[in-house]
């Protein structure tokens, strides 16, 4: 994004031009800025690592453009679900190119992970006899739970230690390795994802040593080696201003997890297994925006600016209190005033701005732009109160593609069925 003379454009792809060829609310994705974080990232663990590669975790952003551009630098897919398989299918990817990592699932999902011949990895025990009814994969993973998660959005994606309903017991580990070997599974992984959103590099070589430590005895003990250890995702991106001066350092990261690696496993005598990462906010998170316009301000108990994008249009703030800066075309330069913004849904969590300091001028008919979407804001989306979801754009270099159509009423009522007694006579 880029603010010349107050106005505001995304890779040579004005503001004003988005809201006029595709309304709003509009999601805006810059593709270069998601190839360049890619890079810069994998630069950073292949200098410390050379055997690593990067999943993209579909979930955050599943929009089949954008997980086209990870596909073409490389990345293989995390996916959360079967659906999330099959949108790895639709970008051609498949085998072991592709870890299923779901939780909690049904026999249905195991039945159907397992028939698509990608990288199963078990978020329990006793997954294991189930996913054996059905067959036997050739490759295993479990997803362990270290004992211990953070994240700098919260408790709310803390996503191991003993609050978190992820992953394998530390104490559980040998026995579910000893059970895959027993069933006469030969090739094995080890998962991990404690937390999300996190800048701090010295995490990642912690982390690295606790599932090290656990996997290094699984290894030594039942004498099995390791294909691949994957670290789960979690590089973080600043949202508040005042964090913009420290962004992760990807490179002391990097370092910290291979230093880590390499010191665990020449203490275990391991084949070194290949590194693997799944990070998705760190690729997307602040390449998309949210395009949306004032609609409609109010001087009550304090002044709300209302808008288009509200709960519904992005969840993170009514969900956990997320900070999501806020610029205004064409203003940026003015003074400033604490007001309150909120979208258009009847719920008062919609009311997700609070004493911000916004342009004193701000007036009906601005554009409003709302950073560090990307990740985790359309894929959250949802059409309460009959707001329905934005539509998806991709910018690159002065060009623009709608990526995703803008729902409309249809969309409201599709798939609903009214019994002949219930319907409206005509
Ligand atoms: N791998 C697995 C198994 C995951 O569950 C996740 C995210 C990732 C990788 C990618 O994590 P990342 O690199 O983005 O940290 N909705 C929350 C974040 C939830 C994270 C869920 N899992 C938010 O908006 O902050």
């Amino acid at each position: 994004m880029n603010i010349t003379d107050d106005r505001i454009s995304f890779d040579g792809v004005s503001a004003q031009t988005i809201a006029e060829t595709y309304g709003t609310p509009t999601y805006v994705y810059e593709e270069n800025r998601i190839r360049a974080n890619f890079r810069r990232a994998l630069a950073a663990f292949r200098k410390h690592y050379a055997d690593f590669r990067f999943f993209y975790a579909i979930k955050c952003c599943n929009n089949l453009a954008i997980a086209n551009i990870l596909r073409q630098e490389g990345a293989g897919i995390d996916a959360a679900s079967v659906n999330e398989i099959l949108l790895a299918k639709a970008l051609g990817l498949g085998g072991e190119d592709v870890m299923f990592s779901g939780n909690f699932l049904s026999d249905d999902d195991i039945r159907q992970g397992l028939e698509s011949g990608v990288i199963f990895n078990l978020d329990d025990p006793s997954l294991l006899p189930r996913v054996l009814k059905f067959g036997k994969p050739e490759c295993l993973a479990f997803r362990i739970n270290p004992g211990y998660g953070k994240s700098e959005v919260g408790h709310f994606v803390t996503n191991a230690g003993p609050e978190a309903k992820f992953g394998v017991h530390p104490d559980q580990v040998m026995d579910a390795y000893r059970a895959a070997k027993d069933a006469g599974i030969t090739r094995f992984g080890a998962h991990m994802m404690p937390g999300s959103c996190i800048r701090d590099p010295e995490y990642f070589g912690f982390i690295t040593r606790l599932i090290m430590d656990l996997i290094g005895r699984a290894s030594r003990e039942l004498q099995i080696e390791f294909d691949f250890i994957d670290l789960g995702g979690g590089l973080g991106i600043p949202y508040k201003p005042e964090d913009k001066n420290a962004p992760l350092d990807i490179d002391a990261a990097a370092a910290q997890v291979a230093t880590a690696f390499k010191e665990k496993i020449a203490e275990y005598g391991m084949k070194p297994p290949r590194l693997m990462m799944e990070p998705a906010r760190y690729f997307v998170g602040d390449a998309g925006y949210i395009v949306g316009r004032v609609h409609t301000i109010k001087d009550s108990y304090s002044r709300i600016i209302g808008t288009d994008i509200g709960m519904n249009t992005l969840a993170r703030p009514a969900m956990y209190g997320a900070y999501h800066h806020i610029y205004v075309d064409g203003r940026e330069s003015e003074p400033r005033r604490p007001v309150g913004l909120c979208g258009q849904i009847c719920e008062n969590t919609d009311f997700w701005v609070k004493d911000r300091p916004l342009p004193e001028g701000i007036t009906l008919g601005d554009l409003v732009v709302v950073e560090n979407a990307g990740a985790y804001g359309y894929a959250m989306s949802y059409p309460y109160n009959g707001r329905l979801r934005p539509a998806e754009v991709l910018v690159n270099n002065g060009r623009h593609w709608l990526i995703r159509d803008r729902e409309e009423f249809a969309d409201l009522v599709r798939k609903v069925h009214v019994p002949a007694h219930l319907a409206p006579k005509a």
